[in-house]
């Protein structure tokens, strides 16, 4: 247990702090601890800060972005689930519409996520036709996008999903980081959509990107016990008896 000016002064801290700060913290104390071995008070302090921050279940990003492009609803609605689960999760998610995205914010995006269906002959949704066309110009650079696509179509069309595939081949294509692989899905899509979209909340979650990722600090060498004296040699006297073969060591 923390004595209570220590513990006062933490709890001073994680007040001050944001969510941000607190991730971090864990996870450097984590570090700590583990170049130091556990001792109590760490181990205290760092009990108090996992329970602040809620961390198995803290992500280790907080802001996403949840796109749809749709003709009957379907991925509207879908989008609208994953949005709430992300919410739920402590994830800032944006939910939008392809139609009213703002395409120059594309690039400036982080953590984007599109749910479309595929339409007539392989086509996007209309709505989504104006997203559909940028990101097939031949100049797009998504350096920083990192990005997964639900993709929702009917197996009796030749043309599966080909919206979806086009979208994830496109963003690909522009630079952008598949966080996890296409998902394809048939009319009965709840079930898998819904697991496609707990993985992207495993994915967002992962160590990688967690603050345990911050580099350990330096921790001093702990004392041995052993006391070191500085001085300088005067004389070297040799105190074995006459004869005999040993000679004096000198450690300096
Ligand atoms: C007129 C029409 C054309 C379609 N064309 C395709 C197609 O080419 N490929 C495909 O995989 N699915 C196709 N589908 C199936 C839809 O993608 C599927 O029903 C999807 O769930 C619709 O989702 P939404 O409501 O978000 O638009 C088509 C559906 C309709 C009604």
């Amino acid at each position: 247990m923390l004595a209570t000016p220590k513990l006062t002064q933490i709890q001073e801290l994680i007040a001050g702090s944001s969510r941000e700060e607190l991730v971090w913290l864990s996870g450097y104390l984590a570090g700590v601890v583990a170049s130091q071995g556990q001792s109590a008070p760490i181990q205290a302090v760092q009990t108090a800060v996992a329970t602040a921050v809620e961390a198995p279940a803290a992500p280790a990003i907080n802001k996403i972005t949840i796109a749809y492009g749709t003709e009957t609803g379907n991925s509207k609605k879908l989008a609208g689930d994953f949005a709430a689960k992300a919410k739920k999760k402590g994830i800032n998610a944006k939910l939008v519409g392809l139609e009213q995205y703002r395409l120059g914010d594309l690039a400036k995006e982080e953590y984007f996520f599109a749910v479309i269906s595929t339409q007539g002959d392989g086509e996007p949704p209309a709505a989504a036709k104006k997203f559909y066309d940028h990101i097939h110009q031949g100049s797009l650079k998504l350096e920083r996008l990192k990005y997964g696509v639900l993709a929702l179509g009917d197996t009796s069309y030749p043309l599966f999903c080909k919206a979806g595939e086009d979208v994830d081949h496109q963003l690909h294509k522009a630079g952008g980081q598949r966080l996890l692989t296409l998902e394809k899905c048939d009319t009965d899509y709840e079930l898998q959509a819904g697991k496609w979209f707990e993985t992207v909340l495993q994915q967002l979650s992962a160590p990688a990107a967690a603050p345990s990722a911050a580099p350990a600090p330096a921790v001093a060498a702990r004392p041995t016990g052993k006391k070191t004296y500085t001085g300088t040699v005067l004389a070297n006297i040799n105190l074995n008896d006459r004869g005999s073969a040993k000679k004096p060591t000198i450690s300096r």
